[in-house]
């Protein structure tokens, strides 16, 4: 066969399927597939053992790898060339975190300076009295600052931050109902500064500023954007416009000026250990070579259930309530960057591309999903995320219990249980990865998200799609913007829902 990359995955889809049990027979195993990086905000363990991926796995995935020119991909990305080649743009959000070309880590540095300076003269009292932040923005624009925020602000926080991203009133009204309009103030997170959902969010934000004693509720809107004339024109002063570069994509945006809410709650001493966090495993993903790179060996294993296993779904479990919005971020970076058919080239993909993400929080899944993960028909690879502080201060018991749950989730999945009554039996062989973080803080944090984000890349690149557009998205909201517009046709079940709740 003269493709090398159609060889590749030939090669691995020939190799024997061994059981998880049946590799545990090497003694090496664990030393191989569970690696433990040191990294600024505490250690985080990578266990990839109880994933099906073996020696001739691994070896197939590296040459896989050679095959589509993971490396020069990887460096591409890095030296800021266009890599996003279905929109001509480069893809830089590790410069925000000072890894990349220097010309954009020198942009992000002056970016980030403007961003401390409003941080400071707000928490210095420039706007007055500032208790509470409404941050309208959704998608990549909310995604980031809402995990964060819940992550890392428990003990409390500077400002008290709502994070609205629905153009469901219902939301913004919840968000209205927790904070004193007199020491509010409302970030508008948009990239383009033209969703329809934040601009009517914002919009309505400003009327209820003004209907509560407001003067110039205008005067009280930050605007983080990488369209910043858009900000002004709209009727941000331009002192409190954050810009951040086009070359940051949305679900990617959480270390620019989008991440400002964060900072201002949290302080930017936090906000750049977030970003430290995420440099290590940056400088990681671009040093370390093949299955010993973290984030490529978790696409090997992804892409062994997604592609040559027929896995559909995969599933992650957040064993700390403080990342418990852990998995709908993933979902975001997951589903919208890889969910593709066609490759970077045009061409359509050669099998299945990124799997449907889902998950929740440990334990609270046990009681409720877990059924199907054990005895299903489905083979649902898992991620199991968990830390070894707690976050709490009760008793001890609640931690250990939270941990040896965790830990026994995983070693049922594997182990499984013979049983004369087929109903009480468990298959077993069921794979799982467990990311084990010495604490949670914004450097592990940071690390946790870049980890994510360049295994998503690394699942692009092997699949030889452009994860950085996502034109899927569109359609949908130009049918939505022509409702009601003169001549708009539409199917007989559409037009009779929209005759019927008044919208024809
Ligand atoms: O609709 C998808 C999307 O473009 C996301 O990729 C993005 O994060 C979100 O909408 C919000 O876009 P913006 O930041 O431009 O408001």
């Amino acid at each position: 066969m003269s493709d090398p990359v159609a060889a590749a995955w030939q090669q691995l889809a020939s190799l024997p399927r061994p059981r998880l049990s049946e590799l545990f027979a090497d003694p090496e195993r664990l030393a191989r597939l569970s690696s433990r990086l040191d990294l600024p905000g505490g250690a985080i363990r990578f266990d990839w053992s109880k994933t099906h991926l073996d020696a001739a796995h691994i070896a197939g995935f590296e040459a896989l790898a050679e095959a589509v020119g993971f490396k020069k991909a990887r460096g591409a990305m890095f030296a800021g060339e266009p890599i996003n080649v279905t929109e001509g743009r480069a893809v830089e959000h590790t410069a925000q975190r000072g890894i990349g070309r220097d010309s954009t880590v020198e942009e992000a540095n002056a970016l980030h300076a403007r961003m401390a300076g409003l941080v400071a003269a707000i928490h210095g009292g420039a706007l007055g009295e500032v208790r509470h932040l409404i941050h309208i923005g959704i998608g990549g624009s909310a995604l980031g600052p809402a995990l964060a925020l819940d992550a890392l602000t428990r003990d409390g926080a500077v400002v008290d931050v709502q994070v609205v991203a629905n153009i469901d009133g219902c939301a913004l009204e919840a968000a209205f109902a927790k904070c004193d309009p007199a020491t509010t103030l409302v970030a508008v997170a948009s990239k383009t500064f033209t969703t329809t959902e934040t601009m009517t969010n914002a919009m309505s934000a400003l009327a209820w500023l003004k209907e509560n004693g407001v003067e110039d509720p205008y005067g009280r809107v930050v605007a983080l954007t990488a369209n910043p004339e858009k900000a002004v024109e709209w009727g941000v002063d331009e002192t409190r416009v954050l810009p951040f570069t086009e070359s940051v994509g949305g679900r990617y945006s959480l270390w620019s000026s989008i991440g400002f809410p964060v900072a201002l709650a949290l302080g930017m001493d936090e906000f750049a250990e977030l970003l430290d966090g995420a440099a290590a495993m940056d400088r990681h993903f671009l040093q370390a070579e093949g299955a010993a790179n973290l984030p490529l060996r978790a696409a090997f294993a992804d892409l062994t259930y997604a592609r040559l296993r027929g896995c559909q779904t995969r599933a992650v479990f957040a064993y700390d309530e403080r990342l418990r919005l852990f998995p709908s971020y993933l979902q975001q970076l997951e589903m919208e960057s890889n969910g593709k058919a066609v490759k970077a080239d045009g061409h359509p993909v050669d099998g299945a591309t990124a799997p449907i993400t889902w998950g929740g929080v440990g334990t609270d899944a046990q009681h409720a999903v877990f059924q199907l993960l054990h005895q299903g028909t489905h083979v649902v690879p898992v991620d199991f995320i968990a830390c070894i502080a707690a976050g709490d201060e009760l008793s001890a018991e609640h931690h250990r219990n939270l941990l040896a749950n965790c830990f026994a989730q995983g070693a049922a999945l594997m182990a499984g249980k013979a049983a004369e009554d087929p109903a009480r039996a468990y298959p077993g062989d069921r794979p799982s990865a467990t990311i084990l973080c010495e604490e949670l803080n914004a450097a592990t944090l940071g690390a946790l998200i870049a980890f994510h984000e360049h295994r998503t890349f690394a699942n692009a690149v092997l699949m030889e799609i452009n994860a950085f557009d996502q034109f899927g998205v569109e359609l949908g909201k130009e049918i939505a913007k022509s409702i009601g517009t003169a001549g708009a046709q539409f199917d007989a079940s559409t037009s009779a829902l929209l005759a019927e709740a008044g919208l024809a």
